[in-house]
């Protein structure tokens, strides 16, 4: 088979470096990579760099090679064109349709599936003008990637940052997976919730009532949404793995913690999809000092107190009309059984039921799983990776949003 196509346009931001590290990615997972980068790229990472990694010449300019027309050629064949950084002047120039250089030109040719990673300092990114144009690129289908918050240059921290560039590779290979189905961005303007992970009940300070939930599901179904073109909120339960490019990431603890957040992001939001393993109990009792082992004597019976049923709250009282709320039951046994009478109980829209056990599910990189419709429908999910279960979900979520 062929290898994909993939553009790489790197513009003139201090990120550019960090693009290097994507590319790498890109060509080692068995892409065919072309780096188009402008000449202000070329300031901060030289051409031999890009040539040298990709294995193609990385020419800027529409005067070279004219007899193979690249200035057409390029963006035509592509399978995804990703650009990471895009400079505030990059994002202005494509809302535009300006073709003054390779890449330029290269976003007015190509049919496929476009990425944009933007990074520049705070106050560029919220200006009105780079505003509007990241609303037109979304407008017209293209994925721009929300910045990361963190450090800029020089002694500068705020929103604005390239995300991590492996979450970038995440979001491209998620939107190669979808083929053409990509080129619609069907989450584009919908803010969807994902609450991801375990949480931690604490019984002192120094130990806790918690579960064995990665968060690995939950942080697969946002990469999933931000590769759909949504806004997305990711209210992550002691999980550590890397914040996804895009995704808002607020952090929680225990489930009230968890509860306070999902329901204040879920204020204005799309869809809820509750995928973290939130403690149905919790300690009675919190003891401010460290539980002591006492000789002789055994120690107490733990008392356990109820935590409240988040998805039973935000299914009946959904902060706004048409709100889709998705629940996730983990079984262990009698699993489809048990997945209808916890969908009925909880009043959710849609039910992800799987099976789990020590080495099934928690931690794995795949899942199998059956979606239960509160319409009566029955969506059998494969085994495979979880980040093949998160695009059902999400299919399943955009039809009911029509
Ligand atoms: C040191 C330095 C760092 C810069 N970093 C950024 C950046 O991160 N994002 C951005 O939008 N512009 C940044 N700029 C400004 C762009 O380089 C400038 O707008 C340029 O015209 C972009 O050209 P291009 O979009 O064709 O690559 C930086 C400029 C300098 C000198």
């Amino acid at each position: 088979m062929d290898k994909p196509e993939v553009v790489l346009g790197v513009s003139g931001g201090i990120a550019a470096y960090k693009a290097c590290e994507l590319l790498r990615r890109l060509t080692e997972s068995g892409h065919d990579v072309r780096v188009v980068p402008t000449a202000s790229a070329l300031h901060f990472v030289g051409e031999a760099t890009w040539s040298a990694l990709s294995g193609h010449p990385a020419t800027t300019e529409v005067w070279e090679s004219v007899h193979e027309v690249p200035h057409v050629r390029i963006g035509q064949s592509a399978d995804l064109v990703v650009i990471a950084p895009a400079t505030a002047d990059l994002l202005a120039k494509a809302a535009h349709g300006l073709a003054d250089d390779l890449l330029t030109n290269t976003l007015l040719t190509a049919r496929c599936p476009v990425v944009f990673a933007p990074a520049m300092h705070t106050e560029m990114w919220e200006h009105p003008a780079t505003q509007e144009n990241v609303a037109t690129l979304r407008r017209r289908g293209a994925i721009v990637i929300e910045p990361a918050v963190g450090r800029l240059t020089g002694v500068d921290t705020g929103k604005g940052r390239l995300p991590d560039p492996g979450e970038i590779f995440e979001v491209c290979r998620r939107v190669l997976a979808r083929g053409t189905e990509a080129l619609t961005a069907d989450l584009a303007g919908r803010h969807v919730v994902v609450s991801a992970g375990g949480t931690r009940e604490p019984l002192d300070p120094v130990r806790f009532l918690g579960n064995r939930s990665t968060g690995r599901q939950g942080y697969a179904l946002a990469r999933a949404a931000v590769a759909r073109g949504a806004r997305v909120t990711l209210v992550s339960a002691n999980s550590e793995l890397p914040d996804p490019a895009g995704a808002d990431v607020v952090r929680a603890g225990t489930a009230a913690q968890l509860r306070e957040a999902v329901l204040k992001a879920a204020a204005d939001a799309d869809a809820v999809v509750m995928a973290a393993a939130v403690a149905d109990f919790r300690p009675a009792r919190y003891a401010e000092g460290k539980i002591k082992k006492r000789e002789g004597q055994e120690p107490e019976p733990l008392a356990l107190v109820r935590n409240p049923d988040i998805l039973a709250e935000i299914s009946a009282e959904r902060a706004r009309p048409g709100q889709i709320v998705v629940g996730f039951a983990a079984e262990t046994d009698d699993v489809l059984a048990n997945g209808r009478a916890k969908l009925a109980r909880k009043g959710c829209d849609l039910l992800v039921v799987n099976e789990v056990g020590e080495h099934k599910t928690f931690g794995a990189e795949t899942n199998e799983a059956v979606v239960l419709g509160a319409d009566g429908t029955e969506t059998p999910v494969p085994y495979g990776p979880k980040g093949a279960l998160a695009d059902t979900v999400w299919d399943l979520v955009a039809r009911r949003l029509g």
